[in-house]
C-alpha cells in the first residue's frame, strides 16, 4: 500500500511548473489520496432539497466510501457510512428513497434515520455478551462532520480541521451567487442526474474544467458545424443549441479574457465578466422579479457576475449562472465517474432549468456532441502517460506571471496553467501534511 511512500518522495513529484506522471498513474498514490485528501477535505455531498422531509434519503460516496444521507425526525441532515453495524452488509442500495427506519436486508437489524440501533431480532441472545445498545459501535457510524452552506451539503471524514466556511474562503461567493439568482433565495436539485464513467484519473477530469487551451481544438467537430449553421439566423433568433456550441470555437484572445482566480485549498473560479455562456435568452419577467426583491443595482450586480466554473477542490466544478454542478467520484487510479446535476431557481419559470438541462445533454452527457471529445482526451492522456517517453507533465504556461491580489487571491489570463499549479499545491499540502488524519 501507499504507506511506504515517504512525504519527501511525494513532495518531489510536484515541482513549481511540472508534475511527475506518477500522480496520475500510481495506484499506491491513489490509495493515499483517498485517505489524505478525500479523508480530510470537505467533500460535496448534495443539496438539502434532495432530503426535503424527515425520512428522505439518498446514497452517494466520499472518495471510495459509500454513504447514506438522511433527513432525520429532528430535521437534521445525517451522513452515515453505508455499512450495517452488525456484520457489515451494505444497508441501502437504492440511489434515493423515503423510509422511517433503515432495516438491514441480512439479519433484520433496524436503525433510525440518524443511525441509532432500534431493534435486534431475538435480542436476548446477546445477554451476558459485550454487545450493548449503549455501545456506539452498535449504531451505524456517522461521518465525522457535516455542514451545509446555503443548502449545499458537505461532509468531512476528519474530526478536526477548519469549518466549511473558512475552508471555502472567497470561493463561497460563488454559492451566494448561485442562490441569490433566485428571487425567493431558494434552489432545488432537479432535472435528473447524468453519470458518465471515464477511463482516467480524477485529476485529469478536474483539470479539463480550467483548460481553456483545449475547446477550440478538442471540440472542433462540435463548434464548427454549429458556427456554420448559426449563420442562417439573425443573432437574436439563433437556436439555443447553436448559441451554446458556437463559443467553444472562440479565439485564444477571448479565452484569455475568462480570467482565472485561485483562492486557497485548491479552489478556483474562472470568469467574472467574460464567459462562453453568452447570448442565452433571459426572460424580462425574471429580471423584473429579481428587481422587485433586490432592487435594480443589486440585481445587476448578481446577474453580471458571470463565473464560468467554480472548482471546490477536490470534488466539484459548478456553474452558478447556468445552474449546473459536476461532481467527481474517483473509483480507481484510472477510473472516475462524473455526475452532472442541474438545479432550479425558486420563483422562476422552468425555462431556465430547461436551458441547464439542455446544456448538460449537449455538452456533458454520454450521448452529447462534446462530452465524448473530452472522454477521448482523458483516455489518451491516461494512456500516453504509460509510455516511458517522459516522466513529467508540463504546467509551464504563464508561469511566473500571476497577479497577487490584496485579498489573498491570485489571477492570471484564461489560458494560463495557474489553476493546475494551484491544485497541485493543495494536493502536495494534503498529501504531505502531518496534520491530516487517517480516515
Ligand atoms: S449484517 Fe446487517 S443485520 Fe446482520
Ligand atoms: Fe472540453
Amino acid at each position: 500500500m501507499g504507506a511506504s511512500i515517504s512525504n519527501d518522495e511525494i513532495a518531489a513529484l510536484v515541482q513549481p511548473n511540472r508534475v511527475h506522471k506518477r500522480v496520475y498513474t500510481d495506484p499506491a498514490l491513489f490509495d493515499l489520496e483517498m485517505e489524505r485528501i478525500w479523508g480530510n477535505a470537505w467533500i460535496f455531498i448534495g443539496h438539502e432539497s434532495q432530503v426535503k422531509s424527515p425520512g428522505d434519503f439518498f446514497t452517494t460516496t466520499i472518495g471510495k466510501q459509500p454513504v447514506i444521507v438522511t433527513r432525520h425526525s429532528d430535521n437534521q441532515v445525517y451522513v452515515l457510512y453505508n455499512r450495517c453495524a452488525h456484520k457489515g452488509a451494505q444497508l441501502i442500495v437504492a440511489p434515493c428513497g423515503h423510509a422511517q427506519q433503515l432495516r438491514c436486508a441480512y439479519h433484520g437489524y433496524v436503525f433510525d434515520t440518524a443511525g441509532a440501533l432500534v431493534h435486534v431480532p431475538k435480542g436476548e441472545g446477546y445477554q451476558n455478551s459485550a454487545f450493548s445498545r449503549d455501545n456506539p459501535s452498535t449504531d451505524i457510524r456517522r461521518v465525522a462532520r457535516v455542514e451545509t452552506y446555503r443548502g449545499f451539503i458537505f461532509a468531512n471524514q476528519a474530526l478536526h480541521g477548519p469549518d466549511l466556511a473558512s475552508w471555502l474562503g472567497p470561493a463561497i461567493t460563488s454559492f451566494d451567487n448561485a442562490v441569490d439568482r433566485s428571487p425567493t433565495g431558494e434552489i432545488e436539485m432537479t432535472g435528473g442526474v447524468l453519470r458518465y464513467m471515464h477511463d482516467a484519473n480524477w485529476k485529469i477530469l478536474l483539470e479539463n474544467v480550467s483548460d481553456n487551451m483545449h475547446p477550440a481544438v478538442t471540440h472542433q467537430s462540435a463548434w464548427q458545424p454549429a458556427k456554420q449553421a448559426a449563420r442562417e439566423f439573425p443573432d437574436d433568433q439563433k437556436p439555443l443549441p447553436l448559441a451554446m456550441l458556437e463559443p467553444f470555437g472562440s479565439s485564444y484572445e477571448f479565452f484569455d479574457t475568462i480570467a482565472m482566480t485561485t483562492c486557497g485549498n485548491g479552489h478556483t473560479w474562472s470568469g467574472g465578466n467574460a464567459t462562453i455562456h453568452i447570448g442565452y435568452p433571459r426572460e424580462s419577467k425574471y429580471v423584473r422579479d429579481m428587481e422587485a426583491v433586490h432592487g435594480e443595482e443589486k440585481t445587476n450586480r448578481i446577474l453580471s457576475m458571470q463565473r464560468q466554473n467554480t472548482i471546490i477542490y477536490p470534488s466539484i466544478a459548478f456553474k452558478s449562472a447556468l445552474q449546473t454542478i459536476r461532481v467527481y467520484r474517483p473509483i480507481a487510479v484510472d477510473k472516475t465517474i462524473q455526475e452532472t446535476w442541474t438545479f432550479k431557481l425558486g420563483g422562476v419559470a422552468d425555462d431556465m432549468l430547461h436551458t441547464s438541462v439542455l446544456y448538460n445533454q449537449l455538452i456533458f452527457s454520454p450521448y452529447s456532441i462534446a462530452g465524448h471529445d473530452d472522454y477521448e482526451a482523458y483516455h489518451r492522456i491516461q494512456h500516453g502517460l504509460q509510455t516511458e517517453a517522459s516522466e513529467w507533465v508540463s504546467q509551464h504556461r504563464h508561469y511566473g506571471r500571476d497577479q497577487h491580489n490584496d485579498d489573498g487571491t491570485t489571477q492570471a489570463p484564461g489560458t494560463s496553467d495557474i489553476v493546475f499549479r494551484h491544485e497541485f499545491e493543495a494536493w502536495k499540502n494534503y498529501m504531505t501534511s502531518s496534520n491530516v488524519e487517517a480516515s
